[in-house]
């Protein structure tokens, strides 16, 4: 059984005081979500503060981004060992904002992959296809050359210690969801592929969907056997809507 998974991503988003009662907030339901993991990502800039935020609870923290270099003169960037000294357990990869606006093409994802494990901590892997590819019929080409692109570079058994995300494009942050039942169809095909190299890798797979995810629609989405948990933006900046969510991922245990 796989352990259902929900990743808030804050993006660009934060200042100390909304940071800390964000966290209150969400803290103080954690009964609603027992047995769901819960991670959040705030800017770099916040990972130490939110590091305080969440002692003695069971939320973990998580970065948006990672250099793909290791440590030395790279203006401006932020190393995988950094991250895990800083109390991260993952970090996000690939994700479109990154792939369209600062050039993480399939290469450089895959070196950051690769160093995030290096360093301890868990890729999670972004993959997803525009609204044109989806129009054309390519949206199962798009995320499967985007999921070949790690394996070839570290192997079907890295992803024993990664989790994938399917994020379509044309649903982030635009409030248009994919349907439960487009989710699961990308979902199974992820986990068909990855099951051709290696069952037991398919078979703990977390695969995650993101895009507009909210209270209202999370619980039709965990409630498909293929997909584990959300990688949620807007809704994980609200503690009751995000909170909402883990709870939806919780009843569909
Ligand atoms: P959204 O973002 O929930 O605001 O659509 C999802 C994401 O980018 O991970």
């Amino acid at each position: 059984m796989r352990r259902k998974l929900v990743a808030g991503n804050w993006k660009m988003q934060g200042r100390h005081a909304a940071n800390a009662a964000l966290v209150q907030g969400i803290r103080a339901r954690e009964a609603e979500y027992l047995g769901v993991d819960l991670w959040i990502a705030p800017p770099a800039l916040y990972i130490d503060q939110l590091a305080g935020l969440v002692v003695g609870s069971s939320i973990c923290l998580m970065a948006q981004n990672v250099a793909r270099e290791d440590d030395g003169a790279c203006t401006g960037e932020i190393s995988a060992g950094m991250l895990r000294d800083a109390a991260c357990v993952a970090v996000i990869v690939g994700h479109s904002e990154r792939r369209s606006r600062y050039g993480d093409d399939d290469a450089v994802v895959a070196e950051k992959f690769g160093r995030a494990q290096a360093a301890g901590l868990i890729p999670v892997l972004c993959v997803g296809e525009t609204l044109a590819e989806r129009e054309a019929g390519q949206t199962e080409a798009v995320v499967l050359r985007q999921l070949q692109v790690a394996i070839d570079a570290h192997g079907v058994s890295a992803l024993a210690s990664a989790v994938l995300a399917y994020e379509p494009v044309w649903a982030i942050g635009t409030g248009r969801t994919a349907t439960s039942e487009q989710v699961q169809q990308v979902h199974r095909v992820l986990r068909a592929e990855v099951e051709k190299n290696d069952a037991d890798v398919s078979a703990g797979l977390r695969i995650l969907y993101g895009g507009s995810v909210r209270a209202a629609n999370a619980g039709a989405l965990f409630a498909m056997p293929d997909i584990d948990g959300a990688l949620v933006g807007g809704a994980s900046l609200d503690a009751d809507e995000f909170v909402a969510i883990a709870r939806a991922a919780r009843v569909a245990h």
